[in-house]
């Protein structure tokens, strides 16, 4: 018999996280807007072994996507998601409809800042507005003492991590390391989209990544990277939405490199969208 307990409203949530608390035991969240896989399932056990329960939210939030099509088409598989949760003893599934996370005349947005700007937020208006205001409404209803986030988007934790500290929100952000498939390329819930031939064409971004990572000692400069990177990528078939050599705490992009530098990437192949990074280190 199962033991998840599925929650459907945010007082619901909150009420179920008073208990545990109350009762002096942790809860870790992992948000998520389902169609899982083993990046989430990462994700997951972490949350396990650093706390006593863990609750996994599934919702797929329309306001954080600039394309309609892209929030139509959108894997949903709410019930394998659950089942999935459950087979790794996950406590509770909290997966909202969007009128309780959004009732009729919901009107505010958070505005994450300048950390926001660049990149992702450049090329995906409103997106971050919409992540930081749904997960600040995912800790407010499920009180986490931990939440657990991927590195795979990088600059969506670094955001999170900003506005948790810029608002006090009383968690911990953590962040987990990438997921790949075996042959490298990021787990993604968008990678079912690609075709036989732009999943064969995608796999040109780790590649490309690992080049640059490959290298003995690193005397390229960023632009350099970027250049080579992007004609990677090119040459394979994908069509270059950013590649930037980045400071790991400001994403301003950087003219030399130093310890602290992250390779970020976004190009599209055959109408798919991915994402990937990976931290550079100077070796000389
Ligand atoms: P989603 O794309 O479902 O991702 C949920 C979490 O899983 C995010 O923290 C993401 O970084 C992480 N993740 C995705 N692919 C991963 C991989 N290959 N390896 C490790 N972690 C991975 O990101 C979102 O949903 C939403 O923006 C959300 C934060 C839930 C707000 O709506």
């Amino acid at each position: 018999m199962t033991s998840l307990l599925r929650l459907s409203i945010p007082s619901d949530a909150h009420r179920w996280s008073d208990e545990r608390r109350l009762d002096g035991q942790s809860i870790g969240l992992v948000p998520t807007m389902g169609a899982l896989h083993s990046g989430h399932t990462a994700l997951i056990e972490r949350s396990k072994a650093l706390c006593d329960h863990t609750v996994v939210s599934i919702f797929v939030n329309p306001t954080q996507f600039d394309r309609s099509d892209d929030f139509d088409l959108y894997p949903r598989t709410l019930e394998d998601d659950v089942a999935l949760c459950d087979s790794l003893g996950v406590n509770a599934v909290y997966a909202p409809t969007v009128d309780a996370m959004y009732p009729e005349g919901f009107d505010t947005s958070i505005d994450p800042g300048s950390l926001a700007h660049r990149w992702e937020g450049e090329h995906r208006s409103g997106h971050f507005a919409g992540v930081a205001t749904v997960v600040t409404k995912l800790l407010t209803a499920v009180q986490p003492h931990i939440a657990v986030f991927g590195e795979k988007d990088f600059q969506q934790l670094a955001v999170i991590q900003h506005v948790v500290r810029d608002l006090g929100l009383p968690v911990t952000v953590v962040g987990e390391p990438t997921v790949r498939e075996e042959d490298g390329l990021a787990m993604s819930s968008r990678n079912v989209h690609l075709t036989p031939d732009s999943r064969a064409e995608a796999i040109s971004i780790k590649q490309a990544i690992d080049r640059v990572l490959d290298r003995s000692t690193s005397t390229d400069s960023p632009s350099d990277i970027i250049e080579q990177v992007t004609t990677d990528i090119q040459q394979a078939g994908g069509t270059i939405d950013y590649v930037a050599v980045v400071d790991r705490s400001t994403l301003e992009p950087v003219a030399d490199l130093r310890l602290d530098t992250q390779l970020l990437v976004a190009a599209w192949f055959g109408g798919v969208r991915l994402i990937d990074n990976a931290a550079l280190v100077a070796t000389e």
